[in-house]
């Protein structure tokens, strides 16, 4: 099989990485790909539109697309391959509408009888400071459309609600604070069942203890632990199945990766956001701890067959992100990076995100976040362990990194 991976980020060097191991795959492509990809696969450029990217396939002789970021899904990149008659693996454009619209998501989630956060949706800043007296705080909002990771406000007061409302623009989704445990729930679907992954947990914020800015993760880790086969089993068929029912009673059945963001709480799982793809830096846990062919697994799915059984899960797994000096506001570029083959003797994989060839062939920073290094133990604490003792080993100037990783989980257990 031919594989082409749209993208360039960790998610997608994980794709390659696992991809690459499977014998069924001939060969991989990636558009644009990174320096990391490069050593798997035959990098391309991106492609500008739906249509460049079909050519792009139908020319390279592809059998199985698969897409990581979301902006391509939202574009349309799937309905455009299906046309021509090519495979890929994602959600229609009007699928794909669960990620690119939270107010769309959250009717979404009315109509199917999902959990999730109480709230209201605007269309005018006056309608949205109107609303203020509906909430206490803290209170959360949400801009409408995909805003990179940067459309989420968490408002303390009056004052932070209103600036971030004209910050934001009109359209929002004014929204309840839940508590609890956040949970990142993963599966892929051919339209009406749904394989599923193990849970993993993702960091959001930039500094150790949750505490910073919101960033686009800054780590992750998969275990079994994290939730109960009870829980498992109700966010199945509270959430993840009656999704997939309501969006095939809408006529617009959802295919490809299903990624719920979820807030335990202390009255069940709600949903904060469904996102149409896979997690970053999730998916770099997730490949280093799924054990299954991955590629079989893509087949079939993009064949519209159901994926049978339960996935083959081994050890517990931890991704660290290492970003870049003034990450998130303004990444320092152009930083040398080395000890990549030392973190990799250590037992780690090391995953490239914004990383790129200066022109005298040194490696260097090209964006926030710069690696994923992710390792995998036969126990949390010791893939915890070997994914620190590898990052170590990796120097960069003003290099930012959090030191607690998968502690969240080690203390609950
Ligand atoms: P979202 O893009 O909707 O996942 O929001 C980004 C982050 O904001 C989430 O990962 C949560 O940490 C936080 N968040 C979003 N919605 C809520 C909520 N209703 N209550 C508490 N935290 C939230
Ligand atoms: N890890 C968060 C995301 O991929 O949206």
């Amino acid at each position: 099989m031919r594989i082409l991976i749209v993208g360039g980020g960790g998610r997608e060097h994980a794709l390659a990485w696992r991809l690459a191991q499977s014998p069924r795959v001939s060969a991989l492509l990636a558009c644009p790909g990174n320096p990391g990809i490069a050593q798997l696969a035959t990098c391309l450029p991106q492609p500008d539109s739906t249509a460049a990217y079909a050519d792009l396939a139908a020319a390279h002789r592809i059998d199985l697309t698969i897409v990581g970021p979301e902006a391509p899904l939202v574009d349309g990149i799937v309905d455009r391959f299906r046309q021509r008659g090519l495979k890929i693996v994602g959600p229609t454009q009007a699928a794909a509408r669960l990620e690119g619209s939270k107010i769309f998501a959250k009717q979404f989630f009315d109509r199917a009888g999902i959990p999730t956060a109480w709230s209201v949706q605007t269309g005018t800043t006056a309608e949205a400071v109107h609303h203020l007296k509906d909430f206490s705080f803290p209170l959360v909002i949400k801009a409408d459309g995909l805003a990179a990771g940067k459309g989420v406000v968490i408002a303390q007061n009056r004052g932070e609600a209103e600036s971030a409302m004209e910050r934001l623009g009109p359209a929002l989704v004014l929204e309840e604070f839940l508590e609890g445990e956040e949970v990142s729930f993963i599966g892929l679907s051919n339209g009406s069942l749904l394989f599923r992954f193990a849970p993993t947990q993702d960091h959001k914020r930039l500094i150790d203890g949750d505490h910073g800015p919101n960033t686009g993760g800054m780590g992750a880790y998969c275990d079994n632990r994290i939730l109960t086969s009870a829980q498992n089993d109700e966010i199945m068929d509270r959430i993840m199945l009656p999704a997939l029912g309501q969006m095939r009673k809408e006529g617009t059945p959802f295919t490809g990766f299903l990624y719920a963001g979820l807030m335990m709480t202390a009255t069940g799982p709600k949903v904060l956001e469904f996102n149409v793809r896979l997690g970053d830096p999730e998916t770099q846990s997730l490949m280093v701890s799924y054990r299954g062919d991955f590629a079989e697994l893509l087949d079939l799915v993009a064949n519209g067959t159901s994926p049978m059984g339960e996935p083959a899960w081994a050890d517990p797994s931890v991704c660290v992100v290492i970003a870049a000096e003034g990450y998130p506001d303004k990444p320092a570029t152009g930083r040398v990076i080395t000890g990549i083959s030392e973190a990799e003797r250590a037992g780690a994989v090391v995953f490239h995100a914004g990383t790129q060839l200066s022109a005298d062939g040194q490696l260097v920073s090209a964006g926030g976040r710069v690696l994923g290094i992710t390792a995998a133990g036969e126990t949390l604490e010791q893939a915890q362990q070997n994914a620190y003792s590898a990052v170590s080993k990796i120097k960069m100037e003003g290099a930012q990194y959090r030191r607690d990783i998968a502690q969240k989980g080690l203390r609950r257990w």
